[in-house]
């Protein structure tokens, strides 16, 4: 729609020694720069601190206080919503080609600084170079993507027209939209809601995971420094009490926007949904949470390929993916060499610091290690354990690490196979034929992503059809959807299906004016 057609924006090399030089002197840099500071929150483009501030932890050692944010009061939050809800009066009737130049300008500069943010996120989330650097870079498709989108929304649609009458069929904002987002891609996840939202002529409220808030807080000034407006994002930092809750609550609030946990997902869903006194709208609500994302292999597939898409896909950022493989379901035939392909291959992986971009780092939290563990203790005594099943010595290091773990003949009742547990741990199970093995993959109350590996175009054709789930990958792993090209979100308890990066996002953010003139 008038602009250059659009081209994925690629990853960096990391095997040349001259950009991996290079990487390694941007972390030198954020370590020299950003490390033991402390950031505000950016309520009505002022820069605000606290007394009281929340430390982000290194999640590789977690003794390692990298940089702490502050804990937003009630009557920042106040803030934010009035600030928003003010800057909404001249936002929403911004030229659409405006915000294009902003998005078109913050690419660019988020293009020079590609690195820098790749460092940051590693020291906060604790993903490896090459998991961060496919994060950051989709960071740069949004900008694109958004870009176009936004002209093609601004143009409205055709409707068959009356011989007397002047009917036209346009899209409006809503107004101040809350955008919650969780620490596992900081960066892709909170900026594509907020760009579906300011692209619409929505303003935000924009509230990272308390885990990562700097690779949001970088962001949202890169915008600024593009030309957005000062007071179109609301950047508020702070606990779960004062931003949960009230937050999805206030009667102020048009839209929210979440990308999260299945519990919280479901909790904003119900909240949202009571009209509070003095509101004068249904809140509308995107939520896109969890997932139980099985790959599929049946006995005619490519097994090599499927068992590298699986070991990619399961145990990349350590299986702490909302579209991580987490079930694997082979037709009896293939189980034995499936299941040995891909223990041979998740044996080659390193273990060790995300920041010297080893193959599997830590999992968030040591809470969450612990939850972790306790599936994996549990299911020693329901299925057979294969591999991994312990916690490697860390030297000393306090962070979340955990072997890689593979189960296997595990049955469709066991929490092995029904419940999301992000983390390193897979569980295969035995399918009688391709069309059960159809079955089992259907076995969930999730339906997020799926991947079906055959060489057989009828049972591609029937994989297509028949898998219930919002993104599903034929002969190729079920994980890294690309901004504008695979359209995100799920089916079932997985969400809204709301699809962010696709054709149709915008169309959540938006409301429908229909007005006829007679002539
Ligand atoms: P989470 O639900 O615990 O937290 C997400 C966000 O919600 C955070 O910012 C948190 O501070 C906030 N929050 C917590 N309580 C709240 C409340 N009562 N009201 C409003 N906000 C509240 O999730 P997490 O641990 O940060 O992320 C992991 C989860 O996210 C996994 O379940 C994963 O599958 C899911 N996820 C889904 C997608 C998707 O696109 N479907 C993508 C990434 C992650
Ligand atoms: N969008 C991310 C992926 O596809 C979650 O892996």
């Amino acid at each position: 729609a008038g602009l250059l057609p659009f081209e994925h924006e690629p990853y960096h090399a990391f095997s040349d020694p001259a950009v991996e030089g290079r990487q390694r002197a941007a972390f030198r840099m954020v370590r020299e720069q950003y490390l033991g500071r402390t950031f505000p929150m950016i309520l009505n483009g002022e820069r605000v601190e606290t007394a009281e501030t929340t430390d982000v932890r290194n999640p590789a050692d977690t003794r390692e206080v990298v940089w702490r944010f502050p804990k937003a009061t009630p009557e920042h939050l106040e803030t934010a919503i009035q600030g928003a809800k003010a800057a909404f009066e001249d936002w929403k009737d911004s030229d659409p080609l405006q915000r294009v130049s902003i998005f078109k300008r913050a690419a660019e500069l988020l293009r020079a600084r590609r690195l820098e943010f790749n460092a940051v996120m590693t020291l906060e989330n604790g993903k490896n170079w090459a998991e961060a650097d496919g994060e950051v870079a989709e960071s740069v498709d949004h900008f694109e993507v958004f870009a176009r989108e936004t002209l093609r929304w601004s143009q409205g649609k055709a409707v068959y027209p009356m011989p007397d009458e002047h009917v036209t069929t346009v899209y409006e904002p809503l107004g101040v939209v809350v955008c919650i987002s969780p620490w596992n891609f900081p960066s892709a996840i909170p900026l594509g809601m907020a760009l579906g939202a300011i692209a619409a002529g929505n303003t935000v409220v924009w509230k990272p995971a308390p885990e990562t808030p700097l690779s949001s807080f970088l962001l949202v000034e890169l915008l600024f420094e593009a030309g957005l407006p000062r007071n179109v994002i609301q950047f508020i930092t702070g606990t779960n009490d004062v931003l949960g809750d009230p937050l999805v609550d206030h009667r102020d609030v048009r839209m929210v926007a979440f990308t999260g946990s299945r519990a919280v997902g479901c909790r904003i869903y119900e909240r949202a949904a009571r009209v509070q006194p003095g509101q004068r709208w249904l809140k509308r609500v995107v939520a896109e949470m969890g997932g139980k994302d099985p790959t599929v292999v049946c006995a005619d597939a490519d097994l090599d390929a499927a068992a590298h898409g699986i070991v990619q896909s399961a145990f990349g950022y350590s299986g702490q993916k909302c579209s991580a493989c987490s079930r694997v379901i082979v037709e009896d035939a293939v189980y034995d060499a499936v299941l040995n392909k891909v223990v041979a291959l998740t044996r080659e992986l390193k273990g060790g610091l995300p920041e010297e971009n080893a193959a599997l780092g830590p999992v968030i939290h040591e809470r969450s290690a612990e939850r972790i563990m306790e599936y994996v203790e549990r299911g020693r005594g329901t299925a057979r354990l294969v591999l991994g099943g312990d916690r490697p010595d860390t030297g000393g290091r306090t962070g979340g690490f955990l072997n890689p773990t593979i189960f296997a003949d595990v049955e469709p009742g066991d929490p092995l196979f029904q419940e999301e547990i992000f983390g390193p741990v897979l569980a295969f199970s035995r399918a009688q034929s391709w069309e059960h093995a159809i079955d089992l993959a259907n076995d969930s109350q999730y339906g997020l992503t799926a991947a079906f590996y055959s060489r057989d175009p009828h049972k591609l054709a029937e994989a297509r059809k028949r898998i219930h789930v919002g993104n599903l990958y034929l002969n190729r792993k079920c994980t890294g959807a690309l901004s504008g090209t695979h359209a995100f979100g799920g089916y079932g308890m997985s969400g809204t299906n709301a699809k962010v990066g696709g054709p149709d996002y915008l169309f959540w953010f938006l409301q429908t004016k229909t007005v006829a003139q007679k002539y």
